[in-house]
């Protein structure tokens, strides 16, 4: 086998398969050998180039114009006809947000929608935050035994990301199936059977969007980012599209919800699987906020994200034509020994840890990141408060399949509720 520019590719290059089981559990692990000795290379299986250094996929991120985010969205396992039929009877349609905008429409875009992101108007959502994680612990504190994504981290930053677009709490559960949906839908390889199904959820969901968005346009008041988008539409029409707030209405809910229930489940996963480390989190709070970029950097909820060649390039080396895909493994590139030393070590001391590429770089980084970091500072300063006993149960961890949203689906811990803290020292 060749690549599209004429070279063989390697055995390992033939073989990768980021639906495996083997990225799902371990991303960074399984492109050790790419990092190493093949930094691009050529994926038969995904028709995508795989990048995995740090210092590459940074130049890549740093020109959005020769590395067009346009696919970012785009589904990369393509649907049959039957599925494509379900999308189109409910009249999907989701097009460009921010993510997959190019220039020059995305940066006026962004700068218009960019106030609510400001440190002093996330500050209104901390004590909501920090009320759900009291409550939703309270329901499961003196059981000894709780799954913490089934019983907090999947609902709470659903619940903040709801809030913050400022759509009504209704319809969590379906919500809930319908986001997994659009997840599976864009990053993951459906099988023939399943897409149909699959279709259906986004359908739905996209159709739900579309009526929330009609609701809020009655009363385009309210205090969410989606009233504010509605707001902003009157004075910039051709900046903030109808086409821009439907699809953002449907795509926000998961770049808000998934990525940081995912995020958190994966950093406790990690501190609790170094248990000393643990311990010197409860014991000095303080220590938090560093923890948690190293959390993002060691084991991050984004694993992979996605760019395409608009004019013939040269990235590390390798000629990348007009029309490539590249599947850029930022995960892999938070491993890179050439940018984080020790870089398998977890040290929540770690002063670069911050560089890490969970949030992307440059002109399309996440703008929700103050948000994300303040809920997951939230949630471990109340596991470090009310539950430093617990531990992580005996268990196997299961991921959806897909390229880029990581997280386990299930993360059991237990401890002594007799030594629950608030009972003990009241
Ligand atoms: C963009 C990751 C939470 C809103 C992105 C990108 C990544 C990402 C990888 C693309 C960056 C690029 O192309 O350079 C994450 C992770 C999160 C998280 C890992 C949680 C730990 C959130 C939250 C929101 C949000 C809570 C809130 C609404 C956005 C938006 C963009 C974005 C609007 C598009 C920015 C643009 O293209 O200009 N995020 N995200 N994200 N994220 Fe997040």
């Amino acid at each position: 086998e060749r690549t599209p520019t004429g070279c063989p590719v390697s055995q390992r290059a033939a073989d990768f398969d980021p639906f495996e089981n083997g990225y799902q559990q371990d991303p960074p692990e399984y492109v050790r050998w790419a990092r190493e000795q093949e930094p691009i290379f050529w994926s038969p299986k995904l028709n995508y180039w795989v990048v995995t250094r740090y210092d590459d996929i940074k130049a890549i991120f740093r020109d959005n114009i020769t590395f067009s985010p346009a696919i970012a969205l785009e589904k990369i396992t393509p649907t049959g006809d039957e599925a494509n039929a379900v999308l189109a009877s409910y009249g999907f349609a989701l097009n460009r947000t921010l993510v997959n905008e190019d220039e020059p429409a995305h940066m006026p875009r962004r700068r218009a929608l960019m106030h609510s992101f400001i440190p002093e108007e996330l500050k209104h959502h901390e004590p909501m935050v920090r009320e759900l994680a009291r409550e939703y612990v309270d329901r499961f504190i003196d059981d000894g035994r709780a799954d913490l994504v089934d019983q907090m981290l999947w609902e709470i930053p659903l619940t903040v990301a709801l809030h913050f677009l400022g759509v009504p709490e209704e319809d969590m559960d379906t919500l809930r199936k319908y986001s997994i949906a659009h997840t599976v839908n864009t990053w993951g390889r459906p099988k023939p059977e399943e897409q149909v199904a699959v279709a259906h959820a986004v359908g739905n969901f996209w159709q739900y969007a579309g009526k929330v968005l009609d609701k809020m346009r009655e009363n385009p008041e309210g205090g969410g980012w989606m009233q504010y988008g509605l707001r902003r539409q009157r004075e910039l029409p051709e900046v903030v599209t109808d086409s821009y707030l439907h699809s953002m209405m449907m795509a926000g809910i998961v770049a808000a919800h998934e990525t940081t229930a995912n995020a958190t489940a994966n950093a406790m996963k990690l501190l609790l699987q170094h248990p000393d480390v643990w311990r010197e989190v409860c014991e000095d709070p303080s220590l938090i906020p560093n923890a948690v970029e190293e959390c993002l950097r060691h084991n991050g909820s984004v694993a992979a994200w996605r760019r395409i060649v608009t004019a013939d390039a040269q990235v590390g080396g390798v000629d990348l034509p007009a029309g490539s895909k590249l599947l850029i493994v930022t995960s892999s590139a938070n491993h890179d020994e050439g940018h984080f030393a020790d870089a398998d070590l977890f040290d929540i001391r770690r002063d670069n840890a911050s560089d890490h590429l969970t949030f992307g770089y440059g002109s399309h980084q996440c703008m929700g990141k103050n948000l994300a970091r303040m809920e997951m500072q939230i949630f471990l300063e109340e596991f470090a408060r009310r539950l430093p006993h617990m531990r992580l149960a005996p268990q196997q961890f299961s991921y959806v399949p897909n390229t880029s949203f990581r997280g386990p689906e299930h993360l059991w811990v237990e401890w002594d509720p007799k030594h629950n803290p608030e009972r003990t020292q009241p």
